[in-house]
């Protein structure tokens, strides 16, 4: 395997992604370890795309305890229902919050953070934790986010 990714941050979101996508299926390629693949995951992506933090959190009895990252320290815990990523939980669905001032009861772990996407892992049905990824700035998320970042997911639980 090799350990460096080419990037190239010139190109269209979607094409990043593309180029991204199967680096990141060579990266976990014959690792079925979850840390460690969720590790390389956010480290990927924030190479890529230089993300203000884009990381984990992992259903552990009834709330969402923080998962491998890469950016600034980050709350350790949040309950169903709470924020962005408690909201995705409960609903087992993709949040796309343009701007986090207007969600009601965001979970402000940096006051940088402007705009969020959170993605659900769901195996067998059941959400086991959810891939969050925050923006300095504002309206930075997109359905080309989800549609790519999805796939990615795919790719993580297959491993
Ligand atoms: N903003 C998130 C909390 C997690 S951090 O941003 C890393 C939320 O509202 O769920």
């Amino acid at each position: 395997m090799a350990e460096d990714l080419i990037i190239d941050k010139s190109v269209s979101k979607a094409a990043q992604y593309k180029s991204l996508i199967p680096q990141i299926e060579a990266l976990l390629f014959g690792e079925s370890d979850f840390v460690a693949n969720m590790a390389n995951v956010s480290a990927a992506l924030k190479e890529q795309f230089s993300w203000f933090w884009v990381g984990f959190y992992l259903v552990k009895e009834d709330e969402l305890v923080l998962g491998p990252f890469q950016g600034p320290v980050a709350c350790t815990r949040i309950k169903k229902g709470r924020g962005v990523c408690g909201s995705s939980w409960e609903k087992a669905t993709t949040l796309i919050v343009p701007n986090v001032d207007e969600f009601p009861g965001h979970i402000a772990c940096a006051s940088a953070s402007k705009s969020e996407i959170v993605i659900p892992l769901i195996l067998d049905n059941v959400v086991i934790g959810v891939l969050d990824v925050d923006s300095e700035f504002l309206d930075h998320f997109n359905e080309t986010d989800e549609l790519y970042l999805k796939q990615i997911m795919a790719i993580l639980l297959k491993h």
